[in-house]
């Protein structure tokens, strides 16, 4: 198993994800005034917000768009260095790469953006603009009190791959992992880390390049309630896609929304340290249904068989999708 983690950069966390809405104002007040994210700026054509945790400006920003679907998510490095190394990689690899012009992202310091191995859209940043810190101001939380973004979850089409570009080239670790039975035993998908929790980005098998969703965590696991609560109240109850449950993979409690353009988001709380370097990750066979539910409702056929879009850097379009190159039976759906 391949595991360099002295890559020559270093990967801190996944920073922000900006979803594509096609309505801003109505996409704006949904993640704030019902989820509880909290707005830090704006401009013509997109909002910036945070969560309780974050001590800088934004882990979601808001783009409006002809349709819904993600631009791309970003990692926080550790120094502007970095971003230079990992320009240099990607061009070496032949990716597109390019540089944000000085204040084309608001709020951000330097930013790299590449279309990486996997044709994924993805970001690089070392600074971002401070916020004030709203742990302790606990007359501001609201609802699910979502505390920071934890990590993103992707599909593409040979997800081994996607392992050796993560674990191999990028320094990440694997905490957990879905693999076909023996002799085989092919990695259907990884839960991978830089910071020291389960994942910043899980890369599962499927139609891809897409994204499946992107993870908050939340402050404790009545979040979840409440937050099911806010989303019935505010007339939102059918964006509950799944859940409240418990996952295997991770020990999380979770449920999964779905935001007014049909974007999907995890709300998540309950998952483990992964600081020992000499810990294995954990191993789930493909076929055991307890390691996506340990308990609780199976998922919709639509929680599988539906991700966001992502574009190409350089042209704008939406990347067409390729199937799968293994299959995970999807037994413990309800239609
Ligand atoms: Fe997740």
């Amino acid at each position: 198993m391949i595991d360099s983690n002295q890559p020559g950069f270093n990967i801190l966390r996944l920073g922000y994800i900006e979803y594509q809405v096609t309505n801003l104002e109505r996409s704006r007040d949904f993640y704030v005034d019902v989820i509880g994210l909290y707005e830090t700026g704006r401009d013509a054509n997109a909002v910036y917000l945070r969560a309780i945790e974050d001590r800088e400006h934004h882990c979601v920003v808001l783009r409006r768009a002809p349709h819904p679907g993600i631009g791309h998510f970003a990692f926080k490095v550790a120094s502007e260095a970095d971003l230079d190394a990992l320009a240099a990689k990607y061009r070496e690899l032949g990716r597109p790469v390019r540089w944000f012009a000085p204040g084309e992202r608001h709020a951000q310091g330097r930013t790299l953006l590449v279309q990486d191995p996997l044709d994924f859209p993805v970001a690089f940043y070392a600074s971002m603009e401070p916020v004030e810190w709203l742990l302790q101001k606990y007359h501001l939380h609201r609802h699910g009190r979502p505390t920071r973004l934890d990590h993103v979850n992707v599909l593409t089409p040979d997800a081994q791959r996607g392992y050796d570009w993560y674990v191999g080239e990028l320094g990440f670790r694997p905490a957990e992992l879905t693999e076909s039975a023996p002799p085989e035993s092919r990695i259907w998908a990884s839960w991978l880390y830089r910071k020291s929790t389960v994942h910043d980005i899980a890369v599962m098998t499927g139609k891809g390049p897409t994204v499946h969703h992107a993870g908050f965590s939340l402050m404790e696991p009545m979040g979840i309630i409440h937050a099911c609560d806010a989303l019935a109240g505010a007339g939102y109850a059918d964006n509950i896609e799944r859940g409240p449950a418990r996952h295997g993979i991770s020990n999380a409690l979770f449920v999964y929304v779905r935001d007014p353009d049909g974007n999907r988001f995890e709300l998540y709380t309950g998952d483990y340290l992964t600081t020992d370097r000499d810990a294995e990750p954990v191993r789930w066979l493909l076929d055991n249904p307890r390691r996506q539910t340990l308990w609780g409702p199976p998922p919709p056929r639509r929680w599988f068989e539906e991700s966001m879009s992502v574009a190409d850097i350089q042209t704008g379009r939406i990347i067409e999708p390729q199937d799968a190159q293994m299959r995970a039976i999807p037994k413990y759906v309800v239609d």
